[in-house]
């Protein structure tokens, strides 16, 4: 389900939409919802958040978001917080951040955000701070910039990004990501990988603060991920392409307004014109 969101919406930031089959796409979303209201990630499989949510984003890629009822799939989101605001990703429990922004977003594409405990769930999140302004999985977890963008969009949803975020920390968290071959790392110590082109980029355009990283050096690697025979992008210079390095690197590049490209909203991981026609609401700061 998710590859299926990471295709859909690289084909639209690319403006070629038409590539793939709207009707028969829907089809096959639809055929892997469950008795509970949630999706799974194929028709065989179980319910989960991830999946939920990757589902509810095609939905709204292709303005067939009315064919879900709405309620049921609230109810499903709502009934996976836990009392101390958290959410666990399926009945099994795992609980993680990346829950947290699903449900949200799920909930805020629902227009059902009143159906979970806001406050309990932003103040989770607080707890994921770190003392280096970045955020983790679960509460004493490290910094990691795929943690650090679920929780920045996921304050930001909840309207709670000022409460919470040190930005000007968090930015100089984010922007120490950037390593001498222009490309980002997801943590200290760690190689660059196109992927964090959005994880770390992302939240940095919701802070406000895009133009804490150099925009030339991380274009150039992420095209130098390019494989030209194939046309995919892959996490790092000659290793094998994949559709979630290609979505991601071109989201990257999309965030950084690279030509020919149309642009992606940093919260909701979709185009911009998806989450204008939506109405999607998401706080965002700004650099004084
Ligand atoms: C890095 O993972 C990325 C994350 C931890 C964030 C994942 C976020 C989601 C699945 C939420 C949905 C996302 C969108 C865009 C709608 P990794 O396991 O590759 O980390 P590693 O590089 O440390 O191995
Ligand atoms: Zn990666």
């Amino acid at each position: 389900m998710s590859g299926v969101y990471w295709g859909a919406t690289a084909l639209h930031i690319l403006g070629q939409p038409e590539r793939l089959d709207k009707a028969q796409l829907i089809a096959w979303v639809m055929s892997c919802q469950k008795p509970s209201g949630g999706f799974a990630g194929s028709e065989k499989h179980d319910a989960h958040l991830l999946y939920t949510l990757s589902a509810l984003q095609i939905l709204a890629l292709y303005d067939s978001l009315d064919l879900v009822d709405a309620s049921q799939v609230a109810a499903y989101v709502a009934g996976l917080q836990r009392g101390d605001g958290s959410f666990a990703g399926d009945e099994w429990g795992e609980i993680d951040t990346r829950f947290s922004y699903c449900a949200l977003y799920s909930l805020a594409l629902l227009r059902r955000l009143d159906a979970a405990n806001v406050p309990a769930a932003v103040d989770f999140l607080r707890q994921c701070r770190n003392f280096d302004g970045g955020f983790g999985a679960q509460p004493g977890g490290e910094s990691h910039a795929g943690q650090v963008f679920t929780c920045v969009a996921a304050l930001s949803i909840a309207g709670a990004l000022d409460e919470v975020v040190d930005a000007d920390l968090l930015g100089w968290w984010i922007s120490e990501r950037q390593t001498p071959s222009g490309g980002l790392n997801g943590r200290p110590e760690k190689l660059q990988d196109v992927c964090y082109s959005w994880w770390a980029l992302s939240a940095l355009s919701t802070l406000g603060r895009l133009a804490w990283i150099d925009a030339p050096a991380l274009t150039a690697f992420i095209l130098g991920c390019q494989d030209l025979e194939l046309g995919g992008i892959s996490d790092r210079p000659d290793d094998a392409v994949d559709v979630f390095h290609t979505f991601f690197g071109l989201a990257g590049l999309s965030l950084l307004g690279h030509p020919g490209l149309a642009p992606i909203d940093p919260v909701f991981a979709l185009p911009v014109t998806t989450v204008t026609r939506l109405n999607l609401a998401a706080q965002r700061l700004s650099c004084a």
